[in-house]
């Protein structure tokens, strides 16, 4: 069989592209003469690698040390416990999150995105509070989170939480740099992200005489825990990244973060001192 050379491909060869990671597999199919003159097939796989286009600026997380969705390359700040941030891969399985979603969809199922508005510090999402779970694995799931981060963490299982609050965030949506209230919520901000990745990044907050040019980012892949806690939750802003601003994507760790809906389950912790005035927490976190 002689195998045909590139000029001999013909421009309607059909074939089939395959993406994995940056890994781009390409399968062709085309006719081609043999050397007796009559027609042949040829089936041709070739493999290379993605790079990303030069129209793209690249947001890259070179995340080092100890975990590999945390990037400390732009801390500026030694007073940054690391520790004091966390990315816990897979807390939930692929099932349990489906199961999650469904309970949530009820939930959210007439509710409308919030519009945006200027001055609003999330932009086209809905939320609700979730103080019961209608599915008892559910009920289950934000139990065993709690008891992941205080378990994580070394805080005492008796530690109490706020209802769980739930954020749908449309594919368009996004969350701008903000510190939690510490009105009724303590030391603990953790957050179960569900369907779709996302890029929460972390700025010192000029307010709390934090410089703003000290980042750390952090993936967060679905069915990932973040917990925040310490200098992270208190003199560091947080933001969720938008899905892909003009011209711009994502890359992390020569990967692309494609952020589509997204939905998280956010766990804080009640205020040491609020104990008594736990009917205020129902309108108010
Ligand atoms: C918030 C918040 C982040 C998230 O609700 O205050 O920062 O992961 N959410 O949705
Ligand atoms: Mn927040």
């Amino acid at each position: 069989m002689v195998w045909p050379t590139s000029w001999q491909i013909p421009c309607h060869a059909s074939g089939l592209v395959l993406y994995i990671d940056r890994l781009v597999f390409k399968l062709s199919y085309f006719p081609f003469r043999s050397g007796a003159g009559g027609w042949m097939y040829a089936l041709v796989l070739e493999c290379g690698r993605l790079r990303p286009g030069p129209a793209y600026r690249m947001i890259t997380l070179s995340a080092s040390g100890e975990s590999p969705f945390i990037d400390f390359s732009n801390c500026r700040d030694n007073t940054l416990d690391s520790s004091s941030i966390r990315v816990l891969p897979d807390v939930i399985t692929i099932e349990e999150e489906a199961r999650l979603v469904a309970e949530l969809e009820g939930n959210m199922r007439r509710r409308r995105y919030v519009a945006n508005h200027w001055d609003s510090v999330i932009e086209r999402y809905r939320e609700v509070e979730k103080r019961t779970w209608i599915d008892p694995p559910n009920a289950k799931i934000a139990q065993r989170i709690k008891d992941v981060i205080l378990q994580t963490l070394h805080k005492p299982l008796t530690t109490r939480f706020l209802p769980v609050h739930v954020i749908d965030l449309a594919e368009d949506g996004f969350i701008k740099p903000h510190v939690d209230s510490s009105k009724f919520s303590g030391g603990l901000v953790c957050g179960l992200s569900l369907c779709s990745s996302a890029i929460m990044q972390l700025k010192g907050d000029v307010e709390q005489g934090q410089n703003p040019d000290s980042i750390v980012r952090l993936l967060l892949r679905p069915r990932s825990l973040y917990i925040l806690c310490g200098n992270a939750r208190y003199r560091y802003a947080h933001e969720i990244l938008a899905t892909r601003p003009e011209g711009e994507e994502r890359w992390v760790d020569g990967r692309r973060v494609e952020r589509s809906r997204r939905l998280s389950l956010i766990f804080r912790d009640e205020r040491e001192d609020q104990g008594k005035r736990e009917e205020a927490c129902e309108t108010d976190i």
